[in-house]
């Protein structure tokens, strides 16, 4: 893999997606907070603590860890793509929390000083990086003795169906490809054993992983599409160039896959499974 190819790629798509992920944000805390409210317990964080969230997007997680540091403590809240980061800016003005700040900063190359962090949160971020390993180092180095990484990547496609429909018809029609093992994508970190090895690898010690289960919610199936598709960049880059004949085909293959998990009222009720995992540095 071409890792300064990659990395460039990989920000300017999520510069990209910031806007559709800032529109959607409160559809995406909502659903998500277990996985949130998993990494802040697990990363046992106490009042007057330092945090950082990499990768944080809006910074759903930095904010409810800032609720458990109270006023006494510090979160940074850090992203790659400065529109997320701005987006973040956002979230933290209107949450009125005055010791909260955001900074661009790349997982594997974080701008702070080697043991000056009690806490790292990651919600979905580890698994995209171009070197996992590099950015879990980064981590260690950045956390004081004793302070805990808690981080979410996904368990495999086929507990996610909410996307594993979706990606499963981009690939038939060669919308979207299934990326290379052991290169970066949204099931790279899938792997328990895999995982476990990458802390392990990157110093860290007491590692614990374990699957956190939640459910997306939505009215019906156009709203779903619409929420995949302001959200989701292999989607979104799909359709835009798609003849509507195939999008009509796409749309009822999708809706077709997701008719198990549609309820009587025609809402849908999707299983997602996120990995937590979390160590001590
Ligand atoms: C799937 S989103 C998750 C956002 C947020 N953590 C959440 O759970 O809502 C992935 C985020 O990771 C960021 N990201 C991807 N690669 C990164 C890297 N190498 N360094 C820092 N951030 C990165 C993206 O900009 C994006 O905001």
């Amino acid at each position: 893999m071409d890792y300064e190819a990659y990395r460039a790629d990989s920000r300017r798509r999520w510069e990209a997606a910031a806007r559709g992920w800032e529109d959607r944000r409160e559809a995406v805390r909502r659903a998500a907070a277990p996985v949130a409210q998993w990494l802040v317990d697990a990363a046992q964080i106490e009042p007057g603590a330092t945090v950082v969230e990499v990768a944080c997007g809006l910074g759903d997680v930095g904010l409810l860890a800032a609720e458990r540091v109270g006023a006494g403590g510090r979160v940074i809240l850090t992203d790659g793509a400065p529109p997320m980061v701005e987006a973040a800016e956002r979230a933290i003005a209107a949450s009125g929390l005055a010791h909260v700040e955001a900074q661009a900063m790349e997982a594997e190359w974080l701008d702070l000083d080697a043991a000056t962090v009690d806490g790292i949160v990651s919600r979905w971020g580890y698994m995209l990086v171009a070197d996992p390993e590099a950015a879990l180092r980064e981590a260690r180095r950045v956390l004081r003795p004793g302070g805990r990484i808690a981080l979410a990547a996904w368990a495999s496609q086929d507990q996610n169906p909410w996307i594993g429909v979706l990606q499963e018809q981009l690939v038939a029609r060669g919308l979207a490809s299934v990326p290379a093992p052991g290169t970066p994508g949204m099931f790279a970190l899938a792997d328990h054993a895999h995982l476990a090895d990458l802390l392990g690898a990157a110093g860290f010690m007491d590692v614990r992983i374990e699957p956190v289960p939640f459910v997306w919610e939505a009215p019906d199936a156009d709203a779903w599409w619409e929420h995949m598709r302001t959200t989701s960049i292999s989607l979104g880059e799909a359709v835009a160039g798609l003849r509507p004949a195939d999008h009509y085909a796409l749309r009822d293959a999708v809706d077709a896959g997701y008719a198990p998990y549609t309820q009587p009222d025609g809402s849908l009720r999707l299983p997602a499974c996120a990995l937590g995992a979390t160590a001590e540095a």
